[in-house]
């Protein structure tokens, strides 16, 4: 299939352009570069240059390309600074969002799949999170993605465009090739890495006072290859939908500090700090839908193989992308 993948210069999306190309798919690449990097655009797609922002470029370059399909992962993603300048999150993961559904409309796209998040059902008031549950998310982060998942119903209500709505919990792990590189780095799992790698002296632990087994929060940690494979098959869906992505499993911060000193062989020291404001105590996915309706079926079900991936890459990218 020809696809047009926005944000594929990022973490999810560089991944998920990669296992596409391994499937035989043809993939154009379109990215600000903004907090993606050139070095994660895989050789063998086409990229683009270009923000979402753009419409008319946007536009201009959907039409020529007469994509089959778009995957939309170009979004902002930090929940602490969508509390300080919402009007960013609502501008570029809603705004520029409907840019990017107009032109895949207008340039005749049959399918859209859509990054969405956890985020959006905010404190859950059932575990684990069922496609059921009631979204009320708490910060303009999860709101923004809970608005462009409502466009994308009534677009394909109103054109008939096909969408899948994927809400990931926490997305972890790296390919031999692609890894996570933010800057600011906010994320568990290669903070603790930078730990071991040298970098910090120790990984503060937000919070053990949580109504959890060990006080600490848990959360669904799924790997980005095995979100890659429900884009993938989010092609093929049956239908539009809205699919939540995890193993299932919560693991808490002790959990994955544990695992991470298993895997590195360094005792990664911990200290105890306060809560990190709006930080839900437990997210587990329920993904019985996808399971049944895309025929997904998550490959990495523990923490080691997770963090182990991301060590392997951190051995030949020990600085991320930059040189
Ligand atoms: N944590 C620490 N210390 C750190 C970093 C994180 O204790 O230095 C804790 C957090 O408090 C949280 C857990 O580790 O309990 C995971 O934190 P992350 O920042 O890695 O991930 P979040 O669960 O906060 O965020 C993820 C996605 C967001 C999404 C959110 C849904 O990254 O995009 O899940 O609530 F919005």
């Amino acid at each position: 299939m020809k696809i047009f993948v926005a944000g594929g210069a990022g973490y999810i999306g560089s991944a998920c352009s990669e296992y596409l190309l391994n499937h035989g798919h043809q993939v154009t690449i379109f990215d600000s570069l903004i907090t993606g990097h050139k070095e994660a655009v895989d050789h063998r797609a086409t990229f683009i240059k270009g923000d979402l922002a753009d419409r008319a470029f946007l536009m201009d370059v959907m039409k020529q390309g007469k994509y089959e399909a778009v995957m939309h992962f170009a979004a902002f993603s930090l929940v602490g600074e969508s509390m300080k300048d919402p009007g960013k999150y609502f501008r570029n993961n809603l705004c520029s969002a409907i840019n990017l559904a107009d032109a895949a409309v207008e340039s005749g796209v049959k399918s859209f799949v859509f990054s969405s998040t956890a985020a959006t059902f905010g404190e859950p008031e059932e575990i684990p999170i069922r496609e059921t549950t009631k979204q009320l998310p708490i910060n303009p982060y999860g709101e923004s993605k809970l608005c462009f998942e409502k466009v994308l119903k009534w677009y394909s209500q109103i054109y008939g465009i096909k969408y899948a709505a994927l809400r990931y919990f926490n997305a972890a792990g790296a390919t031999e090739n692609f890894g996570e590189d933010h800057n600011p780095e906010t994320h568990l799992i290669p903070i603790i890495l930078q730990v071991a790698q040298g970098k910090r002296e120790k990984i503060m632990i937000y919070g053990d006072d949580y109504e959890t087994p060990d006080g600490t929060c848990i959360r669904d940690y799924i790997h980005i290859l095995d979100l890659a494979q429900a884009h993938m098959k989010a092609l093929n869906a049956p239908r539009s939908g809205h699919y939540n992505l995890g193993t299932g499993n919560g693991l808490s911060v002790k959990e994955i500090v544990e695992a991470a000193r298993k895997v590195t062989g360094h005792p990664i020291p911990v200290e105890i700090g306060p809560r990190r404001a709006g930080d839900p105590a437990r997210l587990i996915a329920g993904s019985e839908l996808a399971r049944k309706e895309l025929g997904w079926k998550p490959e990495f079900e523990n923490a080691s193989t997770i963090i182990e991936s991301v060590w392997k890459w951190l051995q030949k990218h020990p600085n991320g992308y930059s040189k």
